[in-house]
Parts: structure tokens; C-alpha cells; sequence
């Protein structure tokens, strides 16, 4: 009989060289060169909290660089590094005090597709905008927010990169730092996955016996790990495999805050409820185990939100019916725009310009940036520091 098994390797080889081509264009010099996102000045304003008079007097007096020069008339705006710059210069970073617990947010559902990858990396470069450090670790073999970050997780990324090594059974690590990578953004840092991650999963299976001390100690190590390294940072973002496994369970337990991702429809509902009762059910027996799972907060994010089909308005109202407000009131729209930027592997917060239409764009951006605000506030709840510089301090402080 004919059998079709070795097409199979095929494909992934021809995927593979189509794969690496794509990555090589999104990167070709012309078309990305690091970052490329310029803030006008009332845009800068807007994200520091002041005036852009305040802005001006500052370049007038060396406090900050002189602004851009403009070409052909147009000014090019400022860098994400240069608005880092005025945000320390001015006194308007929002970064938690010292003793403010840094966020440590697991985007976690088991049901595929919902929008985790989407989300953990909009989610850090929105973060980034408004002048966090960030750390985004890509759990999952999968490696899609690897590849969002620009890395081709097959050719770029070796296990030794990934969580591999200080996760294994026989750990070659005995912290994280070796797994922090430097990426486009100068305040976003990505600890990469590869396929070769899921070896974790494997050697426990392998384990027999053993495998519940095994399975505790890897609980306690990657907790310990990524709250020791996230001293250094504001938020730390966690996208975890759609599946409960040992990296799962690793992830739920080293997070201190929980954010649901699932689109409006009724798969993804139902999907989503079984993953709670799971989670409930895991939660319960860890806690039994000893080992203390806590989270600032628990929420839903609808991620893909069609406002023009009449079955995702309705999926929403049994979603808003059944969480309450635990479902977050924004929803993110579905977006080609998103989609589009995904295909050059890029964030919305990445795009120097749109790739549809301006308004599709604008709408886009103004949705994800209401949307994840929401999880900013949610973030900054728990810590009890000043807010960043207002107006009204920029009066005084001119008077
Ligand atoms: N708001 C959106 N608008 C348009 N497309 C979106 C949106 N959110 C996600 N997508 C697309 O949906 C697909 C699945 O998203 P994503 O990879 O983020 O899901 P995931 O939950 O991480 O998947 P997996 O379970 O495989 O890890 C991707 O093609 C992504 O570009
Ligand atoms: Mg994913």
C-alpha cells in the first residue's frame, strides 16, 4: 500500500526553509533595523504625564538633548530609548519602588489559538511604551513569542538558551540570569524556547517513580528563579504551553497574577471553563502538597473580539453573565492589522507605520491600549507609590 509517511518530513523541511526566508525578510536592513517606533512630542507628553512645554524648556536648558532635527519639515519624533531618557531626566518613570512586588503574570489558558502569545507580547511592548522593565519568558515549546521577538527559535535558539538547562532533571544552571536575552527593545528582555524545551516534559515521564519530587523541586526552582531575577524588573510576563504539563503547573505556581485569554466564541467559552475547574482542582491539591500558590489578581481578557458578528456580542454577554467583572470590560478587537504585524513578526507597538488603512491602524492601537491598560491598573493597584508626574505638579513646580 502507498503510504504518504516520508511527505511528512517534507513538509516540515520545506516549512522550515519558508519559515527562516520570512524571518530573514522581516529582518532584511531595510525593513528592520532594531526599533523603529518615533514618539511626536505631544505623544511624548501624553505618555510622561506633562506638558510638552515642560519637554521643550528641558531641551532649552540641557537638562535633556536637543531635539531631533527635522527633516524635510517633519521632525522624526523621539526613540523609546530617548523617551526612557526624559522619563528618568523628568522624574516620570512609572517603576515600582523597591518594595513594591514586581508583577509576575502567567497569560495561561490550555485551550490553543486563544490569543496567549498575542497577548504576553503586546503586553510587554505596551508595558515598555509607557516605561516599564519587562521581562517576557517564552515557556512554551511552541516558541511562537520567540518568534514574535524576531528569533527563529529552530536556527537562532539552542536548549542551552531556553529554561532548559536549569529546569532538567540534571541542571547545568543553577539560576536564570545564563537564559536573559537582549532583544530590539532597550527595556524589554526575553528568556527564548525552542522545541527542544519539551524535553522537561519528557524526563519526568521517564522519571517513574520519582517523578513527585522531581515535579516539587522544579515548582520551587523556577519560582525561586524568576522571582530572583525579577528583582531587576517591573513586570515579569509568563506564556506557558496550552496544556497542563510540568511547565504549566511550574508557570501557575511562579506567577503572582493570573490573566485568562479567550475569544468570544463557544468553543473557546467552554474550553475556558474547563480550564478553570482544572486549575481549581490543581490549585487545591498543590496547596495540599505545600506548595503556596498566590495571585494579586485573576482575570479574563476577551482576545479577539469581533464587534460586527452578532455571535461574538452574544458569547460576551454569557461570558460577562457567568465571570462578572473578573472578565475585564475592554475587550482586544480581532484585528488584520494584528494578524498582519504577526506575519512580519512584529507588535502593533512595533509598526513605524500602518499596514492597512491610517484609521484600521489608529483603531487598533487605541483598542490595545485601552485594553491593556486595564492590566497596567490591575498592576500598579498593589503598589503604593506616587503616580507619575501630573500637570499640576508642573505648574507648581514652574511657579
Ligand atoms: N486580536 C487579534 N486580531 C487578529 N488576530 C489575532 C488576534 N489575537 C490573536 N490573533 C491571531 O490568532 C492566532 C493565535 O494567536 P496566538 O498564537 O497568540 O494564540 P496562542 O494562544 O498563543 O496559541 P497557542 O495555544 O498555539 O500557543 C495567531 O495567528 C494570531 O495572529
Ligand atoms: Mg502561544
Amino acid at each position: 500500500m502507498h503510504s504518504d509517511i516520508e511527505r511528512i518530513g517534507e513538509l516540515a523541511d520545506a516549512g522550515e526553509r519558508m519559515i527562516e526566508r520570512l524571518r530573514r525578510k522581516a529582518f532584511l536592513p531595510e525593513s528592520r533595523k532594531g526599533l523603529h517606533v518615533r514618539f511626536g512630542i505631544a505623544e511624548a507628553a501624553q505618555l510622561l504625564g506633562c506638558s510638552t512645554n515642560r519637554i521643550r524648556m528641558a531641551e532649552d536648558d540641557g537638562r535633556l538633548p536637543p531635539p531631533p532635527p527635522s527633516e524635510n519639515g517633519r521632525r522624526p519624533g523621539y526613540t523609546v530609548e530617548e523617551l526612557l531618557n526624559m522619563r528618568r531626566v523628568l522624574g516620570a518613570s512609572p517603576a515600582r519602588a523597591p518594595l513594591d512586588v514586581p508583577a509576575i503574570i502567567a497569560v495561561q489558558n490550555f485551550k490553543g489559538g486563544v490569543g496567549k502569545s498575542t497577548v504576553t507580547t503586546h503586553l510587554a511592548h505596551y508595558f515598555a511604551v509607557q516605561g516599564y522593565r519587562v521581562l517576557v519568558v517564552d515557556c512554551d515549546s511552541q516558541a511562537t513569542t520567540t518568534t514574535l521577538f524576531g528569533f527563529n527559535p529552530h536556527f537562532n535558539i539552542t536548549r542551552e538558551e531556553t529554561l532548559y538547562p536549569y529546569l532538567s532533571i540534571d541542571p547545568t544552571q543553577a539560576d536564570l540570569l545564563y537564559a536573559v536575552k537582549k532583544t530590539p527593545w532597550p527595556n524589554v528582555d526575553l528568556i527564548p524556547s525552542n522545541l527542544e524545551l519539551f524535553d522537561v516534559e519528557y524526563e519526568l515521564a521517564a522519571a517513574g517513580a520519582d517523578g513527585g519530587s522531581i515535579l516539587a523541586t522544579r515548582f520551587r526552582k523556577l519560582k525561586a528563579g524568576l522571582s530572583d531575577l525579577a528583582r531587576d524588573y517591573d513586570v515579569v510576563i509568563l506564556d506557558p504551553p496550552p496544556a497542563l504539563g510540568t511547565i504549566s503547573l511550574a508557570v501557575m505556581q511562579a506567577a503572582n497574577a493570573l490573566l485568562v485569554p479567550l475569544a468570544a466564541t463557544t468553543p473557546d467559552f467552554c474550553s475556558t471553563v474547563q480550564f478553570l475547574s482544572m486549575m481549581d482542582q490543581v490549585l487545591h491539591q498543590l496547596t495540599e502538597a505545600g506548595i503556596e500558590v498566590q495571585y494579586d489578581f485573576v482575570r479574563l481578557i476577551c482576545s479577539k473580539f469581533d464587534g460586527n458578528d452578532p455571535s461574538h456580542a452574544m458569547v460576551r454577554q454569557i461570558m460577562e453573565q457567568a465571570f462578572g467583572p473578573a472578565l475585564l470590560p475592554v475587550p482586544i478587537l480581532e484585528s488584520a492589522e494584528i494578524s498582519h504585524a504577526a506575519m512580519r513578526m512584529m507588535t502593533i507597538y512595533e509598526l513605524d507605520r500602518p499596514i492597512g488603512t491610517a484609521r484600521t491602524h489608529k483603531r487598533c492601537k487605541a483598542n490595545l491600549d485601552e485594553a491593556l491598560g486595564q492590566v497596567e491598573a490591575l498592576v500598579r493597584r498593589n503598589w503604593g507609590r506616587v503616580a507619575p508626574a501630573s500637570e499640576e505638579d508642573v505648574v507648581n513646580e514652574a511657579a
